[in-house]
């Protein structure tokens, strides 16, 4: 059973709801691979398709919430490099889904101050999606607020892979040193060199693995899986995996 988020006005101040959650102590940094679209779907009779509309409609949520509770980051997992491989008609609706969610909600990011950023390859996006995704980027450049990162074509292993390119090409340059290669030099040339690592990754629908997802910045991050499918996630799901998170004792490898 879904648990019910006693809100009812979509742009609402977020009001303490989970007992025990600190909300000045929240992460600032989460990621989310939005998981078992499909599977709802099918559970339900309908085509898979009709299990991203529904995880759409749950993106808006969780970025409302995000934002009411002032975290400075939310990378979302949207499609994958990997993901090119799904049947056409399912490939089309995917890249069709950030422009529709942009149509009808750009106005409500615009007002709450979050800025719309993306990680990936955004050059081999169809003309469509990047003609609404760069809209939204562009006019949201100046925002302070909520980072709402759309990982959208995204591979982590093509991602470092490409890293390493530039940095053989600054060293063959001229214009870095080996020994100058450090773990901040290879953080500088990925995607997310503007951001600060994840602190939580939440993965819904049962499944336990990363999925070519941020293999280099997770590496210190507080994992929290569900078993409930996207679709049904919701604003008390997001709030109680940020509770577990605040139990956690995060040593990055001390005592
Ligand atoms: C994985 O579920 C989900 C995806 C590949 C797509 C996720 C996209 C959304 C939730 C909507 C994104 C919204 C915007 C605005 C970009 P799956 O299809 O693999 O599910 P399954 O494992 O049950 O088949």
């Amino acid at each position: 059973m879904p648990i019910k988020f006693p809100f009812t006005k979509s742009k609402s101040k977020p009001e303490p709801q989970t007992p025990g959650l600190d909300y000045k102590q929240l992460p600032r940094h989460v990621a989310i691979i939005m998981d078992g679209n499909g599977r709802w779907a099918k559970n339900k009779g309908l085509p898979r398709i009709a299990g991203h509309k529904e995880g759409m409609n749950v993106v808006k949520k969780v970025v409302r919430h995000a934002s009411n509770l002032g975290i400075d980051v939310l990378t979302l997992y949207a499609f994958s490099t990997e993901n090119w491989k799904r049947p056409k008609t399912e490939v089309e609706f995917l890249m069709k889904l950030p422009m529709e969610f942009l149509n009808t909600y750009l106005p409500e990011l615009i007002e709450k101050n979050v800025r719309v950023e993306t990680i990936g390859d955004f050059e081999r996006l169809p003309e469509h999606t990047k003609t609404a995704v760069q809209e939204a980027k562009d006019r949201t450049k100046n925002n302070t607020g909520l980072i709402l990162n759309f990982a959208l074509n995204y591979g982590s292993r093509y991602e470092m892979v490409e890293a390493v390119k530039v940095v053989a090409d600054e060293v063959k340059q001229g214009n870095l040193d080996v020994d100058e290669i450090d773990e901040g030099c290879i953080s500088r040339h990925l995607y997310t060199a503007d951001l600060k690592e994840p602190d939580l990754l939440i993965r819904t629908s049962g499944e336990q693995r990363l999925s070519n997802f941020l293999l280099w910045q997770l590496a210190y991050s507080e994992f929290w899986f569900t078993d409930v499918y996207w679709p049904d996630f919701n604003e008390a799901y997001f709030e109680k995996a940020l509770y577990d998170y605040q139990n956690r004792k995060r040593r990055y490898g001390g005592v």
